[in-house]
């Protein structure tokens, strides 16, 4: 079977044999927790049977028909609800490609200036709305489509319109429910045992990626591969999943407190952003978790750079490695050469890329940032299916090595309350 792989000869200078062995006994150990479904926020385990799920058939039937009819779909969520299926679509599509149809995003932010060119960009659009919250009350996601059922309404007329939304949201609960059975759109669930940042292999994230026209059960196909070679019963020598948390709770012990996760690839920048919401909900609280942040090189090594080779030493690193390149680019030879870069002539981009990535490695180890890699074969919809299943995986076994219940986002909130009242929502005062 293909599969990921994680490397870590870059940390072994970091860290002892005997603390390493220990980590991964309590890896093991958690592993089989999560597992037996008696851990912390067990009534939030649903999504270790997403892969395994059926529901993909429907969701593919649902998405050919939207491609069939609209040339432009509007995604709208916030957080959990929307970075899974931005993460998988931008990896996936072409930069500078056209795409059929072109997914626009809206409902993550309150910013009226987007929202306002948002609507003016679809005036002349033949569109449709994905409209996804689990609690189906979060303010962002419910105002952009108060705003957006408006235009679609004066655009096409209530009934029409009506078909061309789709809401993704809870069984029975919420204003997004009581407004779908109000207006007839057609839904799917998110399941009570799934949290918003564990939702990517659901509806939530298949339907979008779908929409865009890629393939959710080569996604499924990786998330359930890598399952199988990282449960419990794959002791640790070949287990990659318990070797990852085992080796970052164990940095985070000896004062590493941020990890960067790394790519060379700025096709992965918004998945880099999915993982950092994962991880950073997930594990942020009663005062502990690994700040997670990113960066993307050779871009960021002008920028960050800088810092993670010389700057506090409180970072460890995980390069998101790329083993196959999905197109071949040579540089040209230039007979003048007047920029010196003749001896690079005849090499792959790729091939030079993966240098700055080898290079920078060996730089960042020297300079005291202990490295992790994770490779991946190639970006297709199946390594990233194992990527995904692998770091939500992951992410539950290091909250619980942590000590926290990875499910829960009590600390959200905070700022939620002070807006209400600032906004005299009714029902929020200060006392
Ligand atoms: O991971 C989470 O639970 C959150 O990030 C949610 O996805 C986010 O707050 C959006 O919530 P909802 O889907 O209820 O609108």
């Amino acid at each position: 079977m293909k599969s990921i792989k994680l490397g870590f000869k870059n940390v072994k200078p970091f860290i002892s044999d005997d603390d390493f062995s220990r980590y991964l006994d309590s890896a093991l150990k958690k592993l089989k927790l999560l597992e037996s479904g008696k851990g912390a926020g067990s009534n939030f385990l649903g999504w270790l049977r997403l892969p395994y799920s059926e529901d993909y058939k429907e969701i593919n039937r649902v998405a050919k028909n939207i491609r069939a009819h609209a040339d432009t779909v509007v995604i709208v969520g916030i957080g959990g609800s929307y970075l899974g299926a931005k993460a998988i679509i931008s990896a996936l599509e072409d930069d500078f490609g056209k795409r059929k149809p072109e997914i626009l995003y809206a409902g993550f932010n309150l910013d009226g200036e987007y929202h306002k060119q948002l609507l003016e960009y679809l005036n002349d659009k033949n569109y449709a709305i994905v409209v996804i919250s689990k609690s189906g009350t979060t303010t962002e996601p419910a105002l952009a489509f108060r705003l957006l059922k408006k235009h679609i309404e004066n655009k096409f007329g209530k009934n029409k319109a009506s078909h061309r939304i789709i809401a993704i949201t809870d069984k029975n609960k919420g204003a997004l429910k009581q407004l779908s059975l109000k207006e007839g759109y057609q839904t799917f669930v998110i399941p009570d045992d799934v949290g918003g940042r564990f939702s990517v292999l659901s509806p939530v994230g298949l339907l979008p990626v779908a929409i865009a026209g890629y393939d959710i059960e080569k996604i499924l196909q990786g998330a359930k591969d890598i399952d199988k070679i990282t449960s419990a019963t794959t002791g640790f020598g070949s287990n990659d999943l318990i070797q990852y948390a085992a080796i970052r709770n164990l940095l985070y012990a000896q004062g590493k407190k941020i990890e960067i996760l790394t790519s060379y690839h700025p096709g992965l920048f918004y998945f880099i952003e999915w993982w950092k919401q994962l991880f950073g909900e997930s594990e942020g609280k009663n005062g502990k978790g690994i700040f997670p942040a990113g960066v993307i090189n050779t871009t960021d090594l002008h920028s960050l750079g800088q810092y993670i080779q010389e700057g506090e030493r409180f970072l460890f690193e995980t390069v998101l490695s790329v083993n196959q390149a999905k197109v071949q680019l040579i540089v040209p030879e230039d007979k003048e050469n007047l920029d010196n870069l003749n001896y690079l002539a005849g090499k792959d981009f790729f091939e030079i890329n993966r240098k700055a990535q080898e290079g920078t490695i060996m730089a960042h180890r020297t300079g005291g940032v202990p490295v992790l890699e994770l490779e991946i074969g190639k970006i297709d919809e199946y390594y990233l299916g194992q990527l995904i299943f692998f770091f939500e995986k992951s992410c539950a076994l290091s909250g619980y090595m942590l000590g926290v219940n990875p499910f829960d986002q009590p600390g959200v909130e905070a700022y939620k309350k002070n807006m209400f009242i600032l906004l005299k929502k009714p029902g929020f005062s200060k006392d």
